[in-house]
């Protein structure tokens, strides 16, 4: 777990406050003087190749939620939480803890402990671990309880509801957050008041790219977005399909889908494609291109579904994802030109997308999204509108010792 820059914030200016908070989590990029003992876990990291996934055959995909999961383009098979591909929790050998990363598994409480240690990969089982600690220190934090009278609950559903603090009586506690991790990356997104919902979801483009691009290159990325026919409209799918954003060659220039001309239909990769400039110049170019920014808005798509989902809370039991659309959608530019040093870097923020359930527009959701380094992006969905401060993104990086480890107590 890497040391970030020792921030912690809050973003005012409305009636609820909206508290975003961001731990780090990356293993590799980490400058090695910022990493502290809990990354020697990662050196016990069970082995082997990535296991098959099941969305490598189209029927695979399903046709309900549940089987929607499997598609994931960056679920790993036993972290997706089926039965049909998840080791049964007590078929997995936990993960051997290595005596450095106790201290920090000590100041989460035993549930939390065991759902670290059950993780198959260890970048999991940090990115879980990451997780617990942020959670409790928000909620402590929030609700100015101690950091071992954290107690959680979860909305509706016992199993699968969204989780949520609970006073000691039981109920339910006025504070309302939500969690997403993803390669590396932990984000907490909270308020002080349960009068608002909020969903937050990572997304990470590259995560997974060698195995999508294999696929896309079997099945054409038309052909790879039918894979996920159960999760996106039709109207979404063709979106996704053919319409791009705009994204720069390796000269710079920027292309836009006009350039394009039709040239947007294209869904192989390795072709040579031609953009006409506003002034008649034309650039060749790898189609490998329009096929990265065309996957960067497939997954803008699905980090607001997700961020979505997860204000609501209904997760796998939602029967509704297809008739949840988004419109007015447009993927965040990262926030440096590739292959510069990105650590750490934020880039573009777009607000204006809308969010459709059922054909109606749900005016009281707002919906934001933001690049964080070359291959992130954060999506956060939150109501009521009138509620809400001005920007729903405004994440601080948190420092593990000094932010957490300093404040935490065991368990
Ligand atoms: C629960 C669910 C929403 C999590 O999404 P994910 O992208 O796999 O994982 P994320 O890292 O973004 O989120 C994990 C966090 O979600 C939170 N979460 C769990 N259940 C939740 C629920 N019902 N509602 C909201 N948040 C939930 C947890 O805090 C969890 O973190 P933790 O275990 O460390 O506490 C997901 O498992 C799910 O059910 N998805 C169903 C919808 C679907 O199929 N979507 C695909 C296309 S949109």
């Amino acid at each position: 777990m890497s040391k970030s820059e020792g921030r912690c914030a809050t973003a005012d200016g409305a009636d609820i406050k909206l508290r975003a908070r961001l731990s780090i989590v990356q293993e590799s990029d980490a400058p090695a003087t910022e990493t502290v003992q809990f990354n020697t876990l990662a050196s016990s990291a069970a082995g082997g190749s990535e296991p098959r996934r099941h969305d490598e055959t189209r029927a695979a995909a399903g046709r309900h939620v549940l089987a929607a999961r499997h598609a994931h383009p960056m679920a790993r098979r036993e972290d997706c939480g089926c039965r049909t591909c998840c080791p049964a929790p007590a078929a997995r050998s936990p993960l051997t803890v290595p005596p450095q990363a106790a201290d920090e598994l000590r100041l989460i409480s035993p549930e939390e402990r065991e759902s670290c240690t059950r993780k198959y990969h260890i970048a999991d089982a940090r990115m879980s671990l990451g997780s617990a600690l942020l959670k409790r220190l928000f909620v402590s934090k929030t609700l100015g309880i101690p950091w071992s009278s954290v107690k959680y609950g979860r909305k509706r559903d016992p199993q699968h509801g969204k989780p949520c603090a609970v006073l000691p009586d039981g109920t339910q506690a006025p504070i309302e957050f939500n969690v997403s991790h993803q390669n590396g990356l932990v984000a907490l997104v909270g308020c002080s008041s349960n009068e608002a919902e909020l969903g937050v979801d990572i997304v990470c483009t590259n995560e997974r790219s060698d195995y999508t691009y294999k696929l896309i290159d079997r099945e054409g990325l038309d052909g790879w977005v039918d894979i996920y026919e159960d999760i996106f409209s039709e109207e979404e799918g063709f979106d996704i399909k053919y319409n791009v954003d705009p994204f720069q060659l390796l000269d710079g220039t920027e292309v836009d889908a006009q350039m394009l001309g039709r040239y947007d239909r294209v869904c192989k990769r390795n072709q040579q494609i031609v953009a006409t400039l506003p002034s008649g110049e034309t650039r060749k170019f790898s189609s490998n291109l329009l096929i990265d920014a065309k996957l960067r808005r497939f997954y803008c798509f699905w980090c607001f579904k997700e961020a979505y989902i997860k204000l609501d809370g209904e997760a796998l039991l939602a029967k509704w994802i297809r008739e949840l659309e988004f419109k007015n959608v447009r993927a965040p530019r990262p926030g440096v030109q590739a292959r510069c040093a990105t650590y750490g870097k934020w880039g573009e923020r777009v607000t204006d997308a809308e969010v459709w359930l059922k054909r109606r527009h749900l005016q009281d959701t707002r919906l934001e999204i933001q690049s964080f380094e070359e291959n992130f992006m954060i999506g956060v969905a939150a109501k009521p509108a009138d509620r809400l401060p001005e920007y729903l993104i405004n994440f601080e990086s948190l420092n593990l010792e000094t932010d957490i480890l300093d404040f935490a107590t065991p368990i």
